[in-house]
């Protein structure tokens, strides 16, 4: 049968940023800000892109074009990227089981996948849909230590293979525009509700179905008339532990088996304690731009952690990477792979698994492409002496300096 609308053709998309457009026509303004916007003056939002911005690349000529190699050992697992998908909450106003959409790319790409604390689909949902998925979870840390060591359990059950611990959001970044489109808890104001019916296609999609959907990883805490989105956000509200301190990670170190990564750390001195406390990774990540307006691009804070605890725990980054060569910037700076939030979330937007999983074939053509410029042949080569700082006159002098 012919489909009266076909939908963009992802072939004819290029880049992430052609993505975002094509997300941005789909939803309605207030989910589009939930996607894309950050926190404030949305100051670190813009610093993560510039960040990358102003470091340049060297290129050596004359370097014969193989392929490149870029499979990695990401949390000693191999992914066939140097990339995961980062855990993002509710990703079910975007697409119907975005998780799953998303989970699904990040199978076919062979690269690891983290469903959120505060998912729409469950642990076990997305278990069972994807039996042999690398599968991470993400940990935010509850008041009530039933309910904390229970989804530990799950996680365990569910054999995700990373716990990533998120650092960053004790309370809540300043998002101004979450307040301003919802006039009480999750009631859109008057204009957010013409707004929804201008977009006919995602009330089909998303809402009419069954409405906002749960969040899956939560539902069995809820007593029965709140699990609905409402209830979640209820209750996630009330549980997130603003207390989590060092000594708290250290009891989560004892209660996880498995590799356990701390998301969030910007301050070279956190991540050498860290190190002590025997973690196996850190994220690098400023939460894309959504939690400290003010901090600085996760790339600059990944230049000063590196050299401080290289080689002595597994670096990650995340926060604005939209192009293959940011994701060479970032392993040039010791990360041993990013993490996508948004690029593949505009994906997920546009069409489910096929969108983000274009994103990840677009990042992976230029990834490649940017090593074969380059004149590099392999990611283990990558490192400092690959990178101009555009910044640092000193830098760029001395380094002429020395090659002369
Ligand atoms: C819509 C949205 C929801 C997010 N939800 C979570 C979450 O539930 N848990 C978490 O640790 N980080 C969350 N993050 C942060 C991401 O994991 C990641 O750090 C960030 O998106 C990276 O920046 P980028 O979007 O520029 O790639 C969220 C980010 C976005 C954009």
């Amino acid at each position: 049968m012919r489909r009266f609308y076909r939908g963009p053709d992802l072939a004819r998309v290029h880049s992430v940023a052609e993505m975002a457009a094509q997300a941005q026509r789909k939803v309605p303004y207030f989910v589009w800000e939930y996607l894309s916007g950050g926190a404030e003056d949305e100051l670190t939002l813009a610093a993560n892109r510039q960040v990358f911005a102003s470091y340049q690349l060297e290129s050596r000529t004359l370097v014969p074009c193989h392929p490149p190699r870029v499979a990695q050992t990401l949390l000693g697992q191999r992914a066939e990227l140097p990339l995961a998908i980062a855990p993002t909450g509710f990703n079910g106003m975007l697409y119907p089981q975005a998780d799953l959409e998303l989970a699904r790319a990040a199978h076919r790409q062979g690269v690891p996948f983290t469903l959120s604390t505060v998912s729409n689909l469950s642990l076990e949902q997305v278990r069972d849909a994807l039996p042999d998925l690398n599968l991470w979870f993400q940990l935010y840390a509850m008041h009530d230590q039933s309910v904390q060591s229970d989804l530990l359990q799950r996680a365990q059950r569910a054999q995700a293979s990373a716990l990533l611990l998120t650092s960053d959001a004790l309370v809540l970044g300043n998002r101004e525009w979450d307040r301003r489109n919802f006039v009480r808890p999750r009631q859109l104001s008057l204009r957010n509700k013409l707004e929804v019916l201008r977009h006919p296609g995602w009330i089909g999609r998303v809402m009419w179905p069954s409405g906002l959907p749960v969040m899956g990883n939560l539902a069995p805490y809820l007593p029965q008339s709140e699990r609905n989105a409402l209830g979640s956000m209820k209750f996630i509200g009330e549980q997130m532990d603003a207390l989590l301190d060092w000594d708290k990670l250290a009891r989560i170190r004892d209660q996880w088996p498995g590799k356990l990564v701390l998301k969030g750390v910007l301050h070279p001195a956190d991540a050498e304690r860290a190190v002590a406390l025997g973690l196996d990774a850190l994220v690098i990540s400023n939460h894309g731009g959504r939690q400290l307006d003010g901090a600085p691009g996760s790339l600059d804070a990944l230049a000063r952690i590196g050299p401080r605890v290289g080689g002595k725990i597994e670096l990650l980054l995340d926060s604005g990477v939209r192009r293959g060569s940011d994701i060479v910037k970032a392993l040039a700076l010791g990360a041993t792979g990013v993490l996508l939030g948004r690029a593949t979330l505009y994906g997920v937007t546009v069409e489910g698994a096929e969108g983000a999983g274009r994103v990840l074939e677009i990042l992976s053509e230029e990834l490649r492409r940017c090593l074969n410029l380059m004149g590099c042949t392999q990611l283990d080569a990558l490192d400092r002496d690959w990178l101009i700082d555009n910044r640092s006159r000193a830098d760029t002098e001395g380094r002429w300096a020395f090659a002369d």
